[in-house]
């Protein structure tokens, strides 16, 4: 019997509810279907969205198997999948890309219509390939990287250069493209234009490096943490600004005080902090300001000022950084190949699988940006 129909019991880490955190179970993981691909997971990393997914983000859903920031290789496919074979270098992304849908033929949408973002937890045929302790896990989104094993649609993964160094290949699924994207193709940075990045971790790192690429002369960096402002200098910020320094000012005016009272072409709000969207589309200039919505939080609407936006600035939310994968990745995979962006600043931490818990407490120090998780 070869290995392609065979149910494979292997370590993954599991959420069992909210406020519970993970822990390291032995799950059982199913052979792929038709058109999907089974990958044996080499290393994997932990992004703020995973921590918003253990507080019921954005629906709760129980138990689940976390992870979506990864790389692997494949370890077997079922019978209509063409473009992957067995022993490809792959990472699970969340984006798909048909190619043929109206947004996919679209310049101005990477939200595929054929394949979308499985926020239900499931494969597209509303079933898992997980179970734990005889009973059905739910996936995150197409993903679950913090597994021995997983199974995804192979639309919804990447090839990539087999000798990829393997913690980049983990940024570059997630956080550091979803910002370096939100600077390139959502917001579309001109260059001689002026950025202010609200959050400087992986993803506002990203998108410090998508605005830098763009030409951007001026790229302020907002972080209330200051060992951020070192680490925003690496990816290429021009100011920094701790808000922590000027509580009696708010960050639009923060912005503006360096500006000469104008404000910035583009604001990229990473941080996920409710409060902080609003900031960021009034720190942008009246009459053609872009403010862009990355960061995500527990809360359901956040509120704008309405004249403010009425006055010509824009507000755009950006989901992987408005990213195609096929047609973009590969982009920012060659980038980091090159080594033309400083990929290895991100890795501050590592643990293996089996001390996965131990990453929730690591990402809150302060000296902390990303931690690797070695599977
Ligand atoms: N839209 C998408 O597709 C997408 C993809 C990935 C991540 N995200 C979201 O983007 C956000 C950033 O993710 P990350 O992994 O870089 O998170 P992170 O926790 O590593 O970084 C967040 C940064 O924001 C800073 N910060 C927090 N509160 C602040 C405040 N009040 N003022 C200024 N700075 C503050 C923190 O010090 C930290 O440096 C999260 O909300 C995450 O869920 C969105
Ligand atoms: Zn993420
Ligand atoms: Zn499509």
């Amino acid at each position: 019997m070869s290995s392609r129909s065979q149910v494979i019991t292997c370590k993954g880490a599991i959420c069992w509810g909210i406020g519970e955190g993970v822990k390291v179970e032995e799950i059982q993981v199913d052979p792929p279907k038709a058109s999907e691909v089974r990958v044996k997971m080499l290393c994997a990393s932990l992004c703020h969205t995973d921590i918003l997914r253990t507080q019921g983000w954005a629906y709760p859903m129980f138990p689940q198997a976390l992870g979506h920031e990864g790389v692997g290789v494949v370890e077997s496919i079922g019978e209509k999948v063409t473009d992957l074979k067995v022993g490809d270098v792959v990472i699970p992304i969340y984006i798909a890309e048909c190619g043929e849908c109206e947004n996919c033929a679209s310049e101005e949408s990477n939200i595929c219509m054929r394949y979308p973002l499985m926020v239900n937890g499931l494969m597209p045929d509303g079933t898992s390939r997980i179970s734990v302790r005889g009973q059905r896990a739910y996936h995150l989104f197409s993903c679950s990287t913090w597994c021995e094993y997983m199974v995804s649609d192979e639309n919804y993964l990447m090839k990539v250069y087999p000798s990829i160094d393997l913690a980049h290949a983990c940024f570059i699924s997630c956080g550091f493209s979803t910002g370096f994207g939100a600077a390139w193709k959502t917001a579309k940075v001109q260059s001689g234009s002026s950025v202010a990045v609200f959050g400087l971790g992986a993803v506002g790192l990203g998108a410090i490096s998508g605005a830098k690429m763009a030409g951007a002369t001026k790229i302020i960096g907002i972080d209330i943490n200051e060992k951020k402002r070192e680490k925003g200098e690496s990816f290429g910020i021009t100011d920094f600004i701790n808000p922590k320094d000027h509580s009696d000012k708010p960050y639009s005016q923060l912005v503006k005080d360096l500006t000469n009272g104008l404000g910035v072409d583009y604001a990229i709000e990473c941080t996920g902090v409710a409060p902080l969207q609003p900031e960021a589309l009034e720190s942008t200039k009246l009459g053609r300001g872009k403010a862009i919505s990355v960061g995500v939080g527990n809360e359901e609407f956040v509120k704008v000022n309405w004249i403010g936006l009425l006055l010509g600035r824009t507000l755009k939310g950006s989901a992987f950084g408005s990213l195609k994968p096929k047609s973009d990745l590969p982009f920012i995979a060659t980038k980091s190949q090159n080594k033309d962006i400083p990929l290895d600043e991100l890795q501050t931490h590592e643990i293996p699988l089996t001390e996965i818990s131990k990453a929730f407490e690591l990402s809150k120090q302060p000296d902390c940006v990303k931690v690797i998780i070695k599977i």
